[in-house]
């Protein structure tokens, strides 16, 4: 038996269920980081303000801020063995909403992210067919998205394999699926950024990608690199707590949240290097394509990869990246959801997998037929899917980053997670930073992405 585990303990993680290994935890995580924030929101973010400056102002957040938020959110579950909303209750029981957001807001995200999902599934099948030369046209994404069958076909196709693999269980399927997975993406996104780096004309893209401008860098930026670094780390959405209570204890929580910040961070880089460069050429170095936004990833880039030789297999290895890193994030979007109702309701995997999948699909169709028939429905001036991004990412995550902050530092005090990640006589040798962090920069940052996002969101600000 492992050093520090007493027989109590190993008999709650055989009934819960779990990673079988650190390797299969870090594997799990990670790749629930890795998703379309990394290869579709990162570019576009980076390209757009300013390159260089953009992605060291990135790392040096997700070195400091992402970090400390990791190690807090996998304490708060592996501490309570329990998902968002009785993890927070069983805390503090003031804390309750945040558990609540905690369960909300992977359910709203899951069903909209799978839409997404859906369209690069499409884009595998238009390589895979030889279609390049079709989704190269300007109007091919537009027409596309706004069909009504089709793109809920594909979504349901991505949310039905999601559920297959939740079904399968926390070490049976995710583990393994994460297991395989992250090596191969990685191989893709290494080669991929490579093939464009060679590219005849890509030096100065790389210059734009690389040198920080520091006549670019302000609040704006910083801002904007942040509220990346939630979304890319899969922070404030309760996944984090939850692939927590999964963890073993005698696995070290400060060198695996070391670990998921390095992978996800490789990732957002090498996603950078092979697309700001490709579209730098492909553009002339014209600024206004590199602010292409949204676009990059489904319009730009088809036609980046159309005027390269070979572009078709870059494309088609682009586009399994791309699902490779979907499908994984979706997978514990959909576990998060599925964790929370087996705990409150005491349901089995299987029902709670099955209700979850179709609450997606009644939310998920609403949102693909936005683009299309239902274009002229608007929330808040914001289309279906907008509007669910929206509600998640710059209202609901910030106020349940803020307060796990709270929580965390002020509340239950920084020492207790401090004292979880030395369970089993682990070291946390970065432990007075991550104190410092949780305490006083988070809360005052997590503030400041928001103020600015409302600004920005309802037009009191220029963005
Ligand atoms: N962290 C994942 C990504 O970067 O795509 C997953 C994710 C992020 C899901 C943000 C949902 C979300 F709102």
């Amino acid at each position: 038996m492992a050093f520090g585990r007493s027989a109590r303990v190993e008999m709650e993680e055989k009934k819960r269920g779990g990673f079988s290994s650190k390797i299969g935890f870090v594997m799990a995580a990670a790749s629930s980081a890795v998703g379309l924030g990394n290869l579709w929101r990162f570019p576009y973010l980076a390209a757009d303000y300013g390159g260089g400056v953009f992605l060291l102002s990135y790392m040096l957040l997700a070195a400091s801020f992402g970090f400390a938020m990791l190690v807090a959110e996998i304490g708060i579950g592996r501490m309570t063995r329990l998902s968002a909303v009785a993890a927070f209750r069983k805390l503090d029981r003031r804390f309750h909403f945040c558990g609540i957001l905690g369960l909300l807001i992977p359910a709203l995200i899951t069903p909209y992210y799978s839409v997404i999902g859906g369209w690069v599934t499409k884009y595998i099948a238009v390589y895979a067919t030889g279609a390049d030369s079709a989704a190269a046209q300007n109007a091919f994404f537009g027409a596309y998205v706004s069909k009504t069958g089709e793109p809920i076909f594909w979504f349901l196709v991505f949310i039905i394999l999601s559920g297959v693999v939740v079904l399968l269980g926390v070490d049976k399927g995710i583990e393994r699926l994460s297991t395989i997975l992250m090596p191969i993406l990685l191989l893709l996104a290494a080669g991929i950024a490579v093939y464009t780096v060679t590219r005849p004309g890509a030096g100065a893209g790389i210059a734009y990608y690389l040198t920080p401008d520091f006549s670019k860098m302000n609040g704006k930026t910083i801002l904007a690199a942040l509220g990346q670094l939630f979304y890319s780390l899969s922070l404030a959405m309760g996944i984090m707590v939850t692939y927590g209570s999964y963890m073993r204890r005698e696995d070290r929580i400060e060198t695996s949240a070391f670990q998921i910040t390095f992978f996800d961070s490789l990732v957002a880089f090498l996603a950078g290097l092979m697309i700001v460069p490709a579209v730098y050429i492909f553009s002339g170095g014209d600024e206004s394509a590199m602010k292409a936004g949204p676009g990059l990833m489904f319009v730009t880039l088809p036609k980046v990869f159309h005027s390269f030789a070979g572009g078709r297999i870059v494309g088609l290895a682009f586009f399994a990246l791309a699902f490779f890193a979907a499908i994984t994030s979706s997978v514990s979007l959909v576990e998060t959801v599925v964790s929370n109702v087996m705990d409150l309701l005491h349901w089995k995997r299987k029902p709670a997998t099955v209700f979850m999948i179709l609450w997606c699909i009644v939310l998920g169709i609403p949102s693909s037929l936005g683009f299309g028939i239902w274009d002229s429905v608007r929330i808040l001036g914001f289309d279906i899917l907008d509007f669910m991004d929206f509600l998640t990412n710059t209202l609901m995550m910030p106020i349940l980053a803020f307060f796990t902050c709270v929580l965390v530092g002020f509340v239950l005090k920084p020492e207790k997670i401090i004292a979880e990640a030395q369970a089993c006589g682990a070291r946390f040798r970065t432990k007075r930073f991550f104190a410092f962090i949780i305490k006083w920069i988070a809360p005052v940052g997590i503030i400041a992405i928001m103020a600015s996002f409302l600004a920005a969101s309802f037009g009191w600000m220029n963005w």
